[in-house]
């Protein structure tokens, strides 16, 4: 991410679209995805690209890291244990996490793929990755693009990432998907609407909430034999 983002520019617009009517009602939603998936894990976990904390602050995440100074302040506010640095180079030793969350941060990386080799290191054994996205092939995906090509501030750095594509980066990375949930299947509005949460993940949904454990081959997980070999 670039120095002087939007991110980091404009905290608290950002930060402020969660107190607005539809950013209530659209981060409702997206936690009434995300929050069954990290059921029964427990701490520490992590959020990468955790921006102002609301969603670790809503979903119990204890630790946030993000790039941006300005909305990391915002986040310390609310109780997050937070710290500075990049997805890709991670500053934390090898398998200290049993959970780590990403919610639409892959598509504002600079290299995805790097961001998850990193989370799989830090994860145990074990250990589960939850990944909130918005398919860049969804309607949502496309509003956002065209607002991106518009010159909206906080979408310029984004490569939307259709559902397909993160599905493979997570692959390539080593997990296995084992439960996803979807919702938004309404058109992107200015007042969405109440909408039911479906099981699986959906590439019509504007947001999907994935769960991946680490691959685990003959009884082992890969990770544990990379590791100790
Ligand atoms: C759309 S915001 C999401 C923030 C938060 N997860 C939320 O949903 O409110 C994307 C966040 O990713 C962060 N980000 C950008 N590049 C990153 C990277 N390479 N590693 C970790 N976070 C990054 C940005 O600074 C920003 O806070």
């Amino acid at each position: 991410m670039p120095v002087g983002s939007a991110f980091e520019d404009l905290a608290a617009r950002y930060d402020a679209w969660y107190d607005m009517a539809s950013g209530r009602k659209l981060f409702d939603l997206e936690l009434r995805c995300l929050r069954p998936l990290l059921s029964g894990t427990g701490p520490p976990r992590l959020e990468v690209g955790v921006g102002s904390g609301r969603f670790a602050t809503a979903l119990g995440i204890e630790v946030g890291l993000d790039p941006a100074r300005a909305p990391l302040d915002l986040a310390a506010r609310r109780g997050v244990r937070v710290v500075q640095g990049a997805g890709e180079q991670l500053p934390f030793a090898d398998h200290g996490f049993n959970v780590v969350i990403l919610v639409v941060t892959l598509c504002f990386a600079d290299d995805p793929a790097g961001l998850l080799d990193e989370v799989r290191r830090v994860l145990r054994p074990g250990g589960s990755l939850v990944v909130g996205l918005v398919p860049g092939d969804s309607a949502w995906g496309q509003a956002y693009e065209e607002k991106r090509r518009a010159g909206h501030p906080f979408y310029q750095g984004a490569h939307f990432l259709t559902l397909a594509d993160h599905l493979g980066l997570l692959g390539r990375a080593g997990f296995e998907v084992v439960a996803a949930r979807s919702t938004l299947r309404q058109a992107p509005m200015d007042a969405p609407v109440d909408e039911e949460v479906r099981e699986g993940a959906l590439s019509e949904a504007g947001f999907v909430a994935v769960a991946a454990g680490t691959r685990w081959r003959g009884g082992r997980d890969e990770q544990t034999t990379r590791a100790t070999r």
